[in-house]
């Protein structure tokens, strides 16, 4: 018997998508949904997705916060979090293939000129351009992790050459691996297709920048599925303009959703796509919250914990 109310906080998401699940599950759990029904006190889980900054330190008998994403950018940057309440992060399997699907699309897509001859059949222009390869075109995944590996996994599939850039050393098979700064050139000069899925921390923000693009061999192309804050989007249109690199495709931005005004929608080397290159599966989730509280009931603790010295 769960010992406690659970919050559900995920402002701008209809909560009986994801609560229903949840009260199949464990029909004995007091759920609340909205701030001004829960008293501080009763609260013992929570369930939040970009929580307003300050939100989450209310309740003095909180046990665990879920995040409803794999980032948890939003609330570790929150310095009024209380740093005694264990952080879960999403890490499912339904969200790697996501996330893998999105990759391989877009490297493909890159790797295959889609751009190119998308343009030449708006013009009726039949123009052959050969494509290269998958065994010569190199693929570098910035931010090694349990995302970055899935996508790997699908892209060698497909014979393409892959890299991974993390922090601490890694052994893959099939993989070239590079960690650490001293690692990042390196690995940047041979990726013909950069992807980044990397947590947004202050150690990754802005990562995607001039000089990292300077270290990309002529023609390469960006993916960045991870988050806008990595991205230094004058850098990435100045980039594109010189000729430097061939293309982007960029899931996520500095301001979501991305303004009208944004030179970067109408871009003719930029494909936007709005934050939907792996969503979270309700069903799924709940499964892994109603576990976690399952678990703790028995004395055990939470999984998939965020570290906050590392801020993911
Ligand atoms: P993860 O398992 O924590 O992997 C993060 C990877 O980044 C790890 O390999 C880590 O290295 C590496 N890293 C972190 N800081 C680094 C640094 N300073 N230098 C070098 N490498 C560093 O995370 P994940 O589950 O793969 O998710 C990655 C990100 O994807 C999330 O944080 C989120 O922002 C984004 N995301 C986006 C969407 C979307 O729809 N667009 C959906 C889901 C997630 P170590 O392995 O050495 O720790
Ligand atoms: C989505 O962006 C996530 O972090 O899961």
């Amino acid at each position: 018997m769960p010992q406690g109310a659970l919050l559900f906080q995920a402002t701008g998401y209809r909560h009986e998508i994801w609560t229903d699940h949840l009260r199949r599950l464990i029909p004995e759990l007091d759920i609340r949904v909205a701030e001004e029904e829960a008293a501080p006190d009763d609260i013992a889980y929570c369930v939040a997705w970009r929580p307003k900054p300050g939100a989450l330190k209310r309740y003095p008998n909180l046990k665990v916060v879920f995040s409803m994403g794999a980032g948890v950018d939003g609330i570790v940057a929150d310095p009024t979090y209380p740093r005694h309440v264990p952080l879960s992060r999403v890490v499912d399997d339904t969200l790697s293939q996501g996330m893998t699907e999105y990759v391989v699309l877009h490297t493909l897509y890159w790797h295959r000129r889609m751009s190119d001859l998308a343009s030449l059949q708006k013009l009726h222009k039949w123009r052959q351009i050969a494509a290269p390869r998958a065994d010569s075109v190199r693929v570098g995944i910035l931010g090694f992790g349990v995302l970055g590996q899935a996508a790997a996994t699908a892209l060698r599939a497909l014979n393409y050459r892959l890299s991974g850039w993390s922090a601490t050393p890694k052994h893959v098979e099939g993989v070239g691996t590079f960690h650490g700064e001293s690692g990042l050139v390196p690995f940047l000069a041979e990726a013909d297709i950069l992807v980044c899925l990397l947590p947004l921390t202050p150690a990754t923000r802005g990562i995607l920048n001039a000089k990292t693009f300077a270290q990309l061999p002529k023609g390469a192309a960006v993916i960045n599925c991870a988050r806008g804050g990595h991205l230094i989007e004058e850098d990435l249109i100045a980039a594109l303009d010189s000729g430097h690199l061939a293309g982007a495709t960029l899931d996520v931005f500095q301001t979501e959703p991305l303004p009208e005004a944004s030179p970067l929608w109408a871009h003719p080397k930029i494909v936007v796509t709005p934050h939907v290159a792996a969503m979270t599966d309700p069903a799924s989730f709940m499964r892994h919250v109603a576990d976690t509280i399952r678990r703790m009931d028995r004395g055990l603790p939470p999984e998939n914990l965020v570290d906050f010295d590392r801020g993911y």
